[in-house]
Parts: structure tokens; sequence; C-alpha cells
């Protein structure tokens, strides 16, 4: 496989590394006749401690390298990318250089499903220290429940022990146990957690276990990808590009035997061909 081999209109999903597989695994499920193109900036992540410049410019880069490669739609399926990058590159570069194709984010599905989960609007975010400065999940939520009360915690520890495969052993524990005691000392009327980042699903277990009963935790996929299936029902333009193979193709811009390696942490299961892009 090489990049001009390639025939598919795919779906394009992107990550700064592997995370946003737990969204493309969700997306392939509720659509599996689509084809995909997975590309993860792993050589650049992470991207969660960046500053906005840089993770526009690599965002910029990714999404650049995804419509090269004939996705006329593509996913930021990165929370940090989506809260930093997404509403200036589809306002400036979509806009003006490439008007018929699309770049969708994950922060918009997933505070429009929050509404339906909370009982009473308090609500916390977990997220990378990029997403919680960006505000971007208050200013979502705040749109759609002028009411509600969001509290953001950024968890600088959870990305490296899910990169470094330490989501399920004891030394994550303490690490989990604190952000979560952290979160809920600052507002203990939450009643709902929001895991505004593609890795954190790894840690769902721990998760549960710090927290207290009642409190609802939401992880992105599914949602993500129902809003995408209503998208592509209201887009028939869009839906009539993308190309029906069921295949996934994926590229890196790190090593392609590290992905294929730790892609099946995030996937459970083994992944083909990667290419270097
Ligand atoms: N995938 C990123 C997100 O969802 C987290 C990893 C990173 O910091 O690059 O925010």
């Amino acid at each position: 496989m090489n990049t001009e081999s390639m025939k598919a209109s795919a779906i394009g999903v992107f990550d700064s590394g592997y995370g946003g597989l737990t969204i493309l695994n969700s997306i392939r499920k509720v659509m599996p006749q689509y084809d995909y193109v997975y590309f993860g900036d792993n050589a650049r992540a992470p991207y969660g401690t960046r500053s906005f410049d840089v993770v526009y410019e690599y965002t910029l880069e990714a999404v650049k390298k995804l419509f090269s490669l004939g996705c006329p739609l593509i996913i930021l399926g990165c929370n940090t990318a989506s809260a930093k990058a997404l509403r200036t590159i589809q306002q400036t570069y979509i806009a003006s250089e490439c008007p018929d194709n699309r770049v969708l984010g994950v922060i918009r599905p997933t505070a429009e499903i929050v509404g339906s989960v909370t009982k009473n609007g308090h609500i916390g975010i977990l997220a990378t220290e990029g997403t919680i400065k960006s505000e971007s999940y208050d200013i979502e939520i705040h749109k759609l429940m002028p009411e509600s009360v969001v509290t953001g915690l950024a968890c600088p520890m959870w990305v490296p022990l899910v990169e470094n495969g330490e989501y399920d052993k004891p030394s994550a524990d303490w690490f989990v146990e604190e952000r979560i005691n952290t979160l809920l000392h600052t507002d203990p009327l939450i009643d709902t957690i929001i895991l505004g980042c593609t890795h954190y699903p790894l840690l769902l277990e721990k998760i549960r276990k710090y927290c207290p009963e009642g409190i609802e935790i939401l992880t992105q996929g599914q949602f993500v990808a129902d809003r995408l299936a209503d998208y592509l029902l209201r887009h028939p333009e869009m839906e009539s590009r993308l190309t029906k193979g069921g295949t996934c193709s994926y590229f890196t811009s790190e090593s392609p035997d590290r992905f294929r390696e730790n892609a099946s942490t995030f996937l459970s299961e083994e992944i083909g061909e990667v290419v270097r892009l």
C-alpha cells in the first residue's frame, strides 16, 4: 500500500497519537460500511501541554495530509486539537482553500448529550491541560445549558499512564484517585463526569472505582459516532462522496512497527500494514 495507490474516498480520523483509535472504534461499529483512514501524529504527541499556536500548526498539517490522501471528511478524534484548532481551521483554511471538504470535532457532540444525562446540571470535565485551559467544554455546554455549573480539571499524568501501558496497573490508582477526589472536592454536587480526552476510556475501570455511586461517567466514542451518522444523513452531498469498501488504513508520523504494537491496546484487535506519513 502506498498513498498514491489509495483510491478510497475515506473518512479521515486524526489524533495526536493512539487515543483517537477509541473514537475510530466506535465510529466503525456504527458505520462499518465506509472506508477509513487513521492518522496518528505519534512523533509529536502529546499535544495536551502544547501551546495554542503549535497545536493549530500540527493539526492543520495533519488535515492537509488527510485531504491529500483523498479524505473529504475528517474527524478530529482529539479533544486538544478540537479545542485549540478546529474552529480556526474551519473558518480560515477550509473556508478559503477547500470549501467542499469538512473537518468535525469531538467536543460539540459530547456537549450536546450531557444535558440528557445530568439531573442537577453540575458537570465535571476531566481532560488535558490544553483542553481545560481552552474552556471549550464550558463554552459549548453553557450555550446549551446556561444554568449549568461546569468544573474542569486537567489530568496531566493520565495520558502518559495510558501511553506507557500502566493504565491497568496498581501504579495508576493513586493518580486516578487523587484527580477524582480533587474534582469532587471542588464541586461535591457533580453528578456527571465527561472524560474529555480520548485516552481516558482505558482508565474507566479505575475511574469508576474511585467515583461515588450515582455519578455518571461519559466516554465520547458512541456520541461522536451517533452524531457523525446523523451528520451524514443530513448531508447527502458529503455521504455520496464517501466510498463504501469497509477498509481502514493506518498512518503514523512515528515508527509503523511501534504503532502496530501499541494500537492493539486501543482497538482490541491486530491491525495490518501501517505506513509512515
Ligand atoms: N488525544 C488527546 C486528547 O484527546 C490527548 C493526548 C495528547 O495530549 O496528545 O485530548
